[in-house]
């Protein structure tokens, strides 16, 4: 796994944003996988701020939303289709017809999941894939215990998810239980993943996706098989890490096309 360590939340959203922008501009039809919840906002503030300077534009991207909670529609506050629109695509100039989302609210969920699978797969897979990563380890809603080869899919949602993810709602009650998720399976078919991760409440998951063994109790640590994985961390959440200075020599002795600082390098 490739390691980024920056000091603050925007530190890493800036890089973030780079690497994103790399696919968009070098790629002819992009296909971005996205996440919601609070750590990747600075990250579409970035890409908002580089669409509107006119360094990138989302008119030939596709974009693949990792999950959405059940039975919320759309237009619900706390639906991961209003964040989305709220924070990135009501911005862009991304064509509305190239957005998919999995939908909570359809009648038959079992072959809505099924579908989402066969449309990434029309699209030729995702090229990058962005991830966060919950307090105990889940991508996606992909939470411990689960297959770490699993497809998208319903998933009920812990305890503990319910708790962290209660402060978007009135009260914990009020957060759905079900959820529809691209899979690990599903993720780890993504070409490069990007996981940011930021503040403390993440170092624990942090260190168990990085440097302990693979487990379903820690589903990012499932990662560490990805051929391609880059966590871009702040110093909050990388705090437990035992191996911080041998991911800043490897970042420090990059080949220039590996670095990410320049947009036009990075391949
Ligand atoms: C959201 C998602 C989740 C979040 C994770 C972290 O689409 O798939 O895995 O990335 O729960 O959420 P925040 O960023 O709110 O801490």
């Amino acid at each position: 796994m490739e390691i980024i360590i920056r000091k603050t939340i925007k530190d890493c959203a800036d890089i973030a944003a780079k690497i994103v922008a790399k696919y968009i501009r070098e790629k002819n039809n992009p296909v971005i996988g996205l996440a919601t919840g609070t750590t990747p906002l600075k990250l579409y503030k970035q890409l908002i701020a580089m669409y509107n300077a006119g360094i990138i534009s989302f008119k030939n991207s596709t974009t693949f939303n990792l999950d959405e909670y059940v039975g919320l529609a759309p237009s619900h506050s706390q639906s991961y289709h209003r964040y989305m629109n709220e924070n990135l695509f009501n911005f862009i100039d991304i064509p509305k017809d190239r957005i998919f989302i999995p939908d909570g609210m359809a009648e038959d969920l079992r072959q809505t999941c099924i579908d989402y699978e066969a449309k990434i797969k029309a699209c030729k897979g995702i090229d990058l894939q962005i991830l966060g990563i919950g307090s105990n380890g889940h991508i996606g809603f992909n939470e411990p215990m689960g297959s770490l080869s699993s497809r998208t899919w319903i998933k009920i949602l812990t305890q503990n998810t319910i708790q962290d993810n209660s402060r978007f709602f009135d009260n914990a009650e009020k957060v759905p239980r079900h959820v529809i998720t691209m899979g690990i399976g599903t993720i780890m078919e993504a070409r490069h993943c990007m996981v940011l991760a930021c503040g403390w409440k993440k170092a624990k998951a942090v260190k168990a996706m990085i440097e302990e063994a693979v487990t379903a109790k820690w589903p990012a640590s499932a990662l560490q098989f990805h051929q391609r994985t880059t966590a871009v961390i702040d110093e909050a959440a990388a705090s437990l890490l035992s191996h911080k200075e041998q991911y800043a020599w490897v970042e420090k002795n990059q080949l220039d096309w590996q670095s990410y600082e320049t947009p036009s390098k990075g391949k």
